[in-house]
């Protein structure tokens, strides 16, 4: 969002909202481009751009034109299901940049993966080592297989974003995988390529991931010591993004230095995942105040977004800084302190709390840093059609996803002859 806060690159909001309607979910594909250069020019920094590949973790936000623009800038792509592969391939990126990781592959998700040659499977369990080279027999073909550990480490994040402890469904325990890597390298259709650790999302401290480092790399080298030799290692996605307006997070640079300096003068290619960090801030959630109801404790500002739209507040009771955008002949209304809740039937339905704003029923207000585990995780809950979807490119305004019709809502439905 442009520092007036009315803009996104060239565009107005108002005008926005004006011709799409809300709620509409704002993407600048400056900012996308931004957030990958960070990523990329910190590689590069650490002479390391050459053997490494950025795989966008496209469960943060899954639109095609999202997926577009990373594929354009050369990105590789992080999957987790057989629906994250067919929109990777619709939205040109290439199958043999995909790393498809998750605790719980079909054997149809597999056939697919295989079948369209992607880079690696990221495998989290022996039983799906067995599994997966099983499926590869069936098609003639050997699968190329990196071991997802779980290095132990404490994330220090929200518990419902950690993914790095022993007690996390994720990952094979670290002192099972050296075990594991020897099965692997001796069954039949699996071709031993990598390893891979993810620890958590949204960290804003380096530490740990550089800790998930270095437990990572004595394990490569102890695989190497036996014959093993790994061509390439995934220190997964995680690095956290700025929410409020008073907690900035480490840029870049900052956060990936301590981990990427543990890794020079290696031989292996790299891969990373990040999701949020290339997405978050790169959109917001434009929204109308509906109703302002004031009350005897609280005021509510009922507004046409909910939780159904960006569920991050009500499931991890997430921060998002939310402003006005004012079109300029509003009259402004006192300062009060409101609960911004959107119109679903549940006390968990809320945007925001005990948000200072001056508003007047019509106000369009921006949530911002939503583009991130926004609209992919957004619901039909109460019937209510999925958002928008809008991509600012300079001047220029695209409509990436028309708003869902009611009818569209039950189509799959039928009732009793
Ligand atoms: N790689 C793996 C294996 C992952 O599980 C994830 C995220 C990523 C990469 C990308 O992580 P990122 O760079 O985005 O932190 N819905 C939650 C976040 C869930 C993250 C799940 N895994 C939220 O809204 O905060």
């Amino acid at each position: 969002m442009h520092k007036d806060g009315q803009h996104v690159e060239g565009v107005g909001l108002v005008d926005i909202a004006a011709r799409f309607g809300t709620p509409c979910y704002v993407y600048s594909r400056a900012a996308l481009t931004r957030a990958y250069a960070a990523y990329r020019d910190t590689l590069q920094a650490h002479g390391l751009a050459d053997r490494s590949l950025i795989c966008y973790a496209v469960k943060a936000n899954s639109n095609l034109a999202i997926l577009n623009v990373f594929a354009r800038l050369g990105a590789g792509f992080d999957i987790v299901s057989g629906g994250e592969l067919a929109r990777v391939i619709a939205a040109g990126g290439s199958a043999d940049r995909i790393v498809f990781s998750g605790v719980g592959k079909s054997r149809a998700e597999m056939r697919a993966a295989l079948e369209a040659g992607i880079h690696c499977f990221n495998v989290e369990s022996a039983s799906e080592l067995d599994q997966l080279s099983e499926v590869a027999g069936s098609v003639g073909r050997r699968a190329p297989v990196s071991l997802r550990v779980n290095p132990d480490v404490d994330a220090r994040t929200h518990p419902y974003i950690s993914t790095g402890l022993k007690s996390a469904k994720f990952g094979v325990a670290f002192n099972e995988a050296f075990d594991l890597y020897r099965h692997a390298a001796a069954l039949p259709h699996i071709a031993v390529k990598g390893i891979d650790c993810h620890i958590g999302s949204q960290l804003l401290d380096p530490a740990p991931a550089a800790e998930a480092a270095d437990k990572v790399l004595a394990l490569v080298d102890r695989l190497a010591a036996v014959g093993i030799a790994l061509e390439h290692i995934d220190l997964g996605g995680g690095m956290g993004i700025q929410y409020r307006a008073d907690e900035p997070a480490p840029a870049a640079s900052d956060y990936l230095a301590p981990m990427l300096a543990k890794l020079a003068g290696r031989r292996e290619k790299l891969v990373f995942e990040p999701g949020r960090s290339l997405v978050g801030n790169a959109g917001l959630l434009l929204t109308r105040v509906e109703v302002l109801k004031p009350g005897e404790e609280k005021h509510f500002a009922v507004v046409d977004a909910a939780m159904n739209d960006l569920m991050r507040p009500a499931l991890y009771d997430a921060w998002h800084d939310i402003v006005k955008v004012s079109a300029d002949e509003t009259p402004t209304a006192r300062a009060m302190r409101y609960e911004i809740v959107g119109p679903v039937c549940e006390s968990g339905d809320f945007l925001g709390h005990d948000r200072l704003l001056a508003l007047n029923e019509g106000d369009l207000l921006a949530i911002l840093s939503a583009g991130a585990y926004g609209m992919s995780m957004a619901s039909n809950y109460n019937t209510r059609p999925r958002a928008a979807e809008v991509m600012i490119d300079g001047d220029a305004v695209h409509l990436i996803r028309r708003r869902e019709e009611v009818a569209q809502l039950f189509a799959l439905e039928s009732t009793l002859p």
